[in-house]
């Protein structure tokens, strides 16, 4: 090699060696930064919560704000959430209620951030999580917001043990000192979603689809979340099994001030366990209400049309009730277009002003 070869060569290598550990310096003293600005922020929001509760309020945990989710399949698109804003309190049990394919699943999984955001924003403890985050903070949201599936057969892997399944956030977050610390929190977890250690040896295909599901949350809880997306979680099990589940999902509330987001299709299994609930059709929130007043004054007739569903326990007005079908308006496209309003006492309603002036007498006899 030629003398200036040598000379461009040993150029490198000296500008290599000097710059690496320049870049490593500044990459570590950024995320220091962050980290810091990040557990102000979280302080802050704490003590937010504190003042909040001894005020008697509510603080938000996790805001959805103007969300659209697009689908694109080559040259088609298709949106399947259109502008859809809703905010969950600390402690809360928020339902989200709409026919199979109006977008729950779709809002579920963009909290979760498997589903990017293609408009608007999501906030979890007053920081945005949608959009690209640094890998700390990426990791943190993951660990904090776990998603519980509806189908307990497909969610878990069939060829990892109980013991395993339960493990794997905790091995993939190193959470644990020591091989006894993450079998005390394996086995508490088990313990407290009523399994026995002993079904930590076994595989999924040996249990029954409740005690799937109730593996299905003890690798949620193990985590020590903070909210919990419930994508329909009861819906695939036998009627006897899902008071038990319901019950499990109260019981971790009370005990660990969880939050949840319940997604649900019928309003009959979302009453006895929601604060709130939010009716959503074709990707669009209709109505938002707490739920003694959604269920005593529903407004919007696709409302209307799912508490008509709901099935009388008594057979002979069953066999009477009328079914109440809902026929989607169309609005002009060069005239007013309808919004989410908030009628008054927490509860909003999508429409034009005519049919939002309509509900409110409807509802406050103004
Ligand atoms: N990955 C995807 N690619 C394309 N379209 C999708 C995708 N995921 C969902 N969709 C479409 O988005 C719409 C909403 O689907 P989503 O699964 O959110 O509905 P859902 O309300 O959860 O329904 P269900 O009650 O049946 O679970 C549907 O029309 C669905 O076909
Ligand atoms: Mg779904």
């Amino acid at each position: 090699m030629s003398f200036m070869g040598q000379a461009i060569l040993w150029g490198i290598l000296i500008g290599a060696v000097i710059s690496i550990p320049i870049v490593i310096f500044i990459r570590i003293y950024m995320n220091k930064r962050m980290q810091a600005r990040v557990a102000k922020e979280e302080k802050e929001y704490e003590e937010k919560v504190r003042a909040a509760e001894a005020a008697g309020g509510k603080q938000v945990l996790l805001s959805v704000q103007n969300l659209d989710v697009v689908f694109k399949q080559g040259k088609n698109s298709f949106k399947a959430v259109s502008d859809v804003s809703f905010d969950i309190y600390k402690g809360e049990t928020l339902s989200l209620v709409g026919e199979s394919g109006s977008g729950k699943t779709t809002i579920g999984r963009a909290i979760v951030r498997i589903n990017p955001c293609s408009k608007g924003a999501i906030y979890f403890k007053g920081k945005q999580i949608s959009g690209k985050l640094p890998r700390w903070l990426d990791r943190e949201v993951i660990r904090k917001i776990q998603m519980v599936f509806q189908d307990p057969a497909a969610s878990l892997n069939e060829r990892a043990t109980i013991e395993y399944i339960v493990s794997e956030g905790l091995y993939n977050f190193h959470l644990f000192n020591s091989e006894k610390e993450r079998m005390a929190k394996v086995e508490k977890a088990i313990n407290d979603v009523g399994l026995l250690p002993e079904h930590l040896t076994r595989y999924p295909h040996e249990f029954s689809g409740g005690q799937r599901q109730r593996v299905g949350l003890a690798r949620s809880i193990v985590m020590e979340p903070e909210l919990i997306v419930a994508d329909e979680p009861i819906s695939a099990l036998d009627v006897s099994i899902r008071a038990q589940v319901l019950n499990l999902l109260k019981k971790f509330q009370r005990e660990r001030g969880l939050t949840y987001l319940f997604i649900a299709h019928d309003l009959s299994i979302v009453r006895f366990i929601s604060d709130r609930i939010v009716v959503i059709y074709k990707g669009r929130i209709m109505e938002v209400a707490e739920t003694e007043e959604l269920f005593q004054y529903p407004l919007h007739p696709y409302t209307k049309s799912l508490m008509s569903a709901i099935p009388i326990p008594d057979p002979i007005l069953e066999k009477k009730k009328k079914l109440f079908v809902y026929e989607p308006r169309e609005y002009a496209a060069d005239g007013e277009q309808p919004q989410l309003v908030d009628i008054g006492n927490g509860h909003m309603v999508f429409g034009d002003s005519e049919e939002i002036a309509e509900y409110k007498k409807i509802r406050f006899g103004e």
